[in-house]
């Protein structure tokens, strides 16, 4: 029989981290959600009050829920109320040295039964695990983007995961109405691994102005029925995120499918992030709508 995992801790509240907070007590746990200060905490708070007042005006929640939702969740700038947490969450920036640093903090606070859990797209989860003492209760937990809404998660063990910490974890995000798959510990997981050269591969044609950005999207999205063009989905996955992403695995594999475009880290370096920044290859007056400049 599994454990029963009841109470959470959410750690960085960016896009990423303020979905899977949303998820979770959308879905009854409790919720510890943690940021570096208290400006990062406000707009992790406001994102999750804005998405909750989305779901209400759509009827998929109704105010009742949406406040017992928001009522789960307990902001702090402090990593001491996570010590009875069942399950951590960590959803930091994608840099190895940061995440491992705030594991080795989460070891001496955290009971030695919680697990941790990194919701990283693309960094080595037992290099993670191994800056704590349980590598055996450390799992990669890899949500998508937007987080309430895409169904899939990657569980990633590594060659030290506990099966029964996978199977808690496994459990967990059937629970969250999710549908997990599980993988080994590789750069970009399964889904990222086959999505990102695709991405590049239309950056690059937008590069070279073989053609405009929305008929590259459009060939993608009537062409072959996905929801998004390649050009809209990495200004929704946000253009540092997917140039680290693919840093990472043409680091690791020297595959030149994921060499990153040229137009990333120019894009990156000028602050053209995507939708988060307003914008990316589409200009965004408000969330969601893109418009033509
Ligand atoms: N937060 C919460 N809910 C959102 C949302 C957001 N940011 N964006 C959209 N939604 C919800 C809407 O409320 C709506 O819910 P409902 O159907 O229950 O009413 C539903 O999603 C559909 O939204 P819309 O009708 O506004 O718009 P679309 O039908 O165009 O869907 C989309 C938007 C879900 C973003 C869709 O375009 C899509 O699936 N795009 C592809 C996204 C994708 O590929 N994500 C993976 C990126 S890779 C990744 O994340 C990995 C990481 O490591 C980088």
């Amino acid at each position: 029989m599994g454990r029963e995992i009841a109470t959470v801790g959410v750690v960085g509240l960016g896009t990423m981290g303020a979905g899977i907070a949303e998820v979770m007590a959308r879905n009854g746990l409790r919720v510890h959600a943690v940021e570096i200060d208290a400006a990062a905490l406000n707009r992790g708070r406001a994102h999750i009050a804005h998405s909750t007042r989305r779901a209400v005006a759509r009827g998929k929640l109704t105010a009742e829920q949406a406040a017992e939702l928001l009522d789960r969740i307990e902001y702090t700038v402090d990593l001491e109320p996570l010590a009875g947490a069942d399950l951590v969450v960590e959803a930091i920036p994608e840099r190895l040295e940061l995440k491992r640093e705030l594991f080795r903090r989460l070891d001496g606070i955290c009971s030695a039964e919680t697990i941790f859990t990194t919701n990283t797209s693309s960094l080595s989860v037992t290099e993670i695990s191994v800056a704590t003492s349980r590598p055996a209760r450390v799992v990669g937990l890899h949500f998508f983007n937007p987080a309430p809404v895409m169904k899939l998660v990657e569980v990633v063990r590594t060659v030290v995961t506990d099966p029964g910490v996978l199977a808690d974890v496994e459990a967990l995000a059937a629970r969250l109405g999710k549908s997990p798959v599980t993988i080994g510990d590789k750069a970009g997981f399964i889904a990222n691994a086959l999505l990102f050269g695709y991405l590049n591969h239309a950056a690059s044609l937008y590069e070279a102005k073989y053609a405009t950005r929305e008929d590259i999207d459009a060939a993608m999205r009537l062409g072959c029925g996905l929801p998004m063009g390649p050009l809209a989905l990495l200004d929704l996955i946000g253009l540092d995120t997917a140039y680290e992403i693919l840093d990472t695995m043409y680091k690791q594999s020297r595959d030149r499918l994921h060499a990153p475009a040229p137009v990333f880290k120019q894009m990156k370096t000028a602050g053209l992030l995507g939708r988060k920044s307003g914008r990316g290859f589409y200009t965004y007056e408000q969330a969601d709508v893109p418009t033509v400049v």
